[in-house]
Parts: C-alpha cells; sequence; structure tokens
C-alpha cells in the first residue's frame, strides 16, 4: 500500500519534496485535483465534499495512509473526516493534516509569544492554526492575514518577478501592523515558500519564517515510529506515482516551478466516489 498525499493541485509538491527526502523508502502516490483548484476561496461544504471524494479515491488506489497536504483541505475538512466518516469508511485507515504538525510545535521557535499565520481565505476564515494553537498553548497571541493573491503568482510563475513584491510586502505589512510584537511567522500555505526570499525582504531580521516541509516529514517520521499497524501496510520500494484530475501536461509543466525533477503524471477524475 503506498502512501497519499493529496493537495488541490500543485502546493502538495512542497510537502511531498521534503516528505519523500526524509523518508524515500516509502512508495507514493500525489493526487491534485487541479481540476477543481484552488480550494482556497472555497465554502466549507465544497471543500469537504472534493476532499472526502479524494480519499476515497486513494482507498480505492490501496493506501492505508492518506495526508492532506494542503493547508485549506486540512482546516476545512481533515476533522469532519475524521469523526464522522472514517469510523464507517474503514476505522482501519488513516488520514491526517499538516496542520497539527506545525502548530504543536510552535512554543520552539517564539520567544515572544506573538505569532502570525499567512494562509488561503479559506485556511484563515476556517481559525483552525488560532484554535489548535490556543489549544496546546493558551498564552500565545496568534494573528492572521489571508493572502489570496499569493497562490495565483506562484502558478503563473511570478512569485520571483517585481509584480510579487507588491502584493508580499502588503500583506507583511498588514500582519505586523496587526501584531508589532509577532516574532515567527508561519506559512500556512503549501504555495508560501516559494515566495520565501521576497517574504524576508520584506519582514525585520528578528522574525523566524516557518515552512512546514520539513516539520510535516518529522512528524509523519514519528507518526510511522509510533504506529506499526500503519506502517508495515506501507509498501517501501521507492515508487512514486501522480494522478491529476487536470490535463496531464499542463500539471506536468507547471509542477516543475514546485519540484525539481519531471513529473509524468496521469489523468485521473473524482467522480463517482
Ligand atoms: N494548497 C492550498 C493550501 O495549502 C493552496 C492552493 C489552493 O487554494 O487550492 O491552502
Amino acid at each position: 500500500m503506498p502512501i497519499g498525499i493529496f493537495d488541490s493541485g500543485f502546493g502538495g509538491l512542497t510537502v511531498m519534496k521534503e516528505i519523500v527526502r526524509q523518508l524515500p523508502q516509502y512508495d507514493y502516490i500525489y493526487l491534485g485535483d487541479n481540476a477543481r483548484a484552488p480550494y482556497g476561496p472555497r465554502s466549507f461544504d465544497t471543500i469537504y465534499k472534493y476532499t472526502l471524494q479524494a480519499v476515497k479515491w486513494f482507498f480505492a488506489h490501496d493506501c492505508a495512509l492518506v495526508i492532506l497536504a494542503c493547508n485549506t483541505a486540512s482546516a476545512k475538512a481533515l476533522r469532519t473526516i475524521q469523526q464522522n466518516d472514517l469510523p464507517h469508511i474503514d476505522p482501519t485507515r488513516r488520514v491526517l493534516g499538516i496542520i497539527r504538525p506545525v502548530t504543536e510545535n510552535v512554543d520552539h521557535f517564539t520567544k515572544s509569544k506573538h505569532v502570525g499565520i499567512l494562509g488561503t481565505q479559506g485556511t484563515v476564515s476556517s481559525k483552525s492554526y488560532v484554535i489548535e494553537i490556543q489549544k496546546f498553548f493558551p498564552e500565545l497571541k496568534v494573528s492572521q492575514e489571508a493572502c489570496p493573491m499569493w497562490v495565483p503568482l506562484v502558478e503563473n510563475a511570478e512569485h520571483e518577478g517585481p509584480g510579487a513584491d507588491y502584493f508580499v510586502q502588503k500583506h507583511i505589512h498588514n500582519i505586523l501592523k496587526t501584531d508589532p510584537l509577532i516574532d515567527t511567522i508561519i506559512l500556512g500555505c503549501t504555495h508560501y515558500p516559494l515566495l520565501l526570499s521576497k517574504i524576508k525582504k520584506y519582514i525585520p531580521s528578528n522574525i523566524q519564517v516557518i515552512s512546514q516541509g520539513e516539520i510535516v516529514a518529522s512528524s509523519l517520521a514519528d507518526y510511522l515510529k509510533r504506529h506499526p499497524e500503519i506502517e508495515m501496510r506501507c509498501e517501501k520500494n521507492g515508487r512514486r506515482s501522480y494522478y491529476t484530475t487536470e490535463s496531464p501536461d499542463i500539471f506536468n509543466n507547471t509542477a516543475s516551478i514546485f519540484c525539481d525533477q519531471p513529473i509524468e503524471a496521469m489523468r485521473t477524475s473524482l467522480e463517482g466516489f
């Protein structure tokens, strides 16, 4: 059984890159729901419906463990799927998200106890990061800022161009205005690590910027150690396969923005799941 990695589109590739770097021995299937991306501006009901279809698709492709490598899907669909759907569909399989690994470790980074979250509109409106962080560390002050233009900037390969400066500066300015004591900013969207050099240009050097990939991968390694019943079901031939609900040509082309090696995706459909 391969490990399933899901994203609304391309962004999960930034998370998968780190997972594969730390855990190269496992087989992975990546699915991008590109035909219906972006998820960021969509409603709870729609994101939940799409994500549940994807989880069922992974189960039909024999995955015992699925990672929702999308903040918006993790924020809006994960809890309901874990609590309401999995017990009926198959209680022996697992679906994990990418918000918790970061939120439960945030105290390692902040000294001022003021944290900022940057994410899509969907992630920010769900308040998932704020709720999760305050559950672990009620003493932390958490501020958020939605950056709706950042995903399209990356997907159109404009993230290193001069046009990106305006939108990066604007949202960094806004979040630091909301709370000038922030010393830790979490990039709560899979695309934002690609804007890291621009982000660093506009924040003071005492502020740490946290990308998720490495933390999610370490947390997965730890999870697999603690759950031998899942780990032993994960195949270890180092195979990777990629699926998209859009045209594979479009996927393969844009995927090169997100990862260094060429990808040959196959087309699939979530209809009927
Ligand atoms: N992958 C999404 C996330 O991390 C960003 C792209 C989208 O809005 O679908 O929130």
